[in-house]
């Protein structure tokens, strides 16, 4: 890839821009979220940072104040979630992501409720510049990278949900549901007793890389208010070939991380797609895949789908899916959500 199309790649999400209005009704500048959370103790802030108040941004601190505890406790005084940055900063504050790359996936308080919070934000971050050329080696280390925080954060894999709390988020969003399938299905796994390192990592990053083959999928399809036709589900359910092909036969991919990505939707009674494969032929990462996205993609909401409460979804896939999905990861799986 050129550089000009990465650093093209390596734009910020643009969803919270704010347009202030101006005298003459134009707007004079816009304003790019950043997540709170990354701004750091022992850090320099990289550009100019403002809060809104009614309709208007104002200056929270300006570039090159050192962040020191008393600061950064001020933050999470006020609630802050977010901070803004003018537009014309994006790279500055990008370049900062990059510098504290390593603290801000891991760091000394990886595991408490901060440190995931920062790892989730960093990651999401992450996992967009890496899915706009997942094949790429950048891309690719970037994303077992971000597996292997993962794993530091989730320690034990006990009490997964409570580990997750604050973090989970209940509305549709594409990198949010490959984080939330990736730690659900690493702190499966190690439940139900995968231990070998490179495994994990190719698990994970098969699970991070699950449905990529939906960025494919025409724009409709993702903003649909209405329940989805027979034609449409017919070209969703295209995601894991389409995925597939993404991929290619690039040898950075191991093979857990492909069948992840391939056979994520098949069930173990060959009622899934797109092979209609059966028990045998469906190892242990996969079925551990399609857990985590069941159960990821029902806790969550979509635009026209009501989420499922944890509970009510363990149920039925416990009692309804007892053909789909192992009983006996299940059964791990209700273990560490509980624990
Ligand atoms: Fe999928
Ligand atoms: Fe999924």
């Amino acid at each position: 890839m050129s550089t000009e199309t990465k650093s093209a790649a390596r734009a910020l999400p643009t969803t919270h821009v704010r347009q202030p209005p101006s005298d003459s009704g134009a707007a004079v500048d816009s304003y790019v979220a950043i997540p709170a959370a990354t701004i750091m103790i022992g850090t320099i802030t990289p550009c100019d940072l403002y809060t809104p108040i009614g309709d208007e941004q104002i200056l929270y601190w300006e570039r090159g104040i050192p962040i020191d505890r008393e600061k950064r406790y001020t933050i999470g005084e006020q609630r802050l979630t977010h901070l803004y940055i003018r537009g014309p900063d994006q790279s500055r504050y990008t370049a900062y992501v990059q510098q504290h790359i390593e603290r801000l996936l891991g760091g000394a308080d990886a595991g408490t409720a901060d440190g995931v919070e920062r790892f989730f934000v960093t990651s999401r971050i992450l996992m967009e510049e890496s899915m706009a050329a997942p094949a790429e080696p950048e891309s690719v280390q970037t994303l077992q990278q971000v597996v292997s925080a993962g794993m530091e954060q989730l320690g034990d894999g006990k009490n997964l949900l409570a580990r997750l709390g604050r973090v989970l988020v209940q509305v549709p969003d594409f990198y949010a549901h490959a984080l939330q399938t990736c730690l659900y299905g690493l702190a499966l796994a190690r439940g139900a007793g995968l231990s070998h390192r490179a495994d994990l990592n190719d698990l994970g990053v098969g699970l991070l890389l699950h449905d990529v083959g939906k960025l494919e999928l025409p724009i409709y399809l993702w903003h649909s208010a209405r329940p989805l036709g027979e034609d449409d589900w017919r070209t969703v359910r295209e995601h894991p070939v389409r995925g597939m092909t993404i991929l290619g036969s690039s040898s950075l991919f191991g093979a857990i991380t492909r069948d992840v990505v391939a056979l994520h939707h098949e069930r173990l009674d060959g009622s899934g797609y797109p092979f209609g494969k059966c028990a045998a032929e469906l190892a242990l990462p996969v079925q551990i895949a399609a857990i985590a996205n069941a159960f990821d993609r029902r806790t969550t909401t979509s635009p026209y789908r009501e989420s499922r409460h944890a509970v009510d979804m363990l149920r039925d896939m416990i009692v309804g899916g007892r053909y789909h999905f192992s009983p006996k990861l299940l059964a791990t799986f209700v273990r560490l959500l509980a624990a």
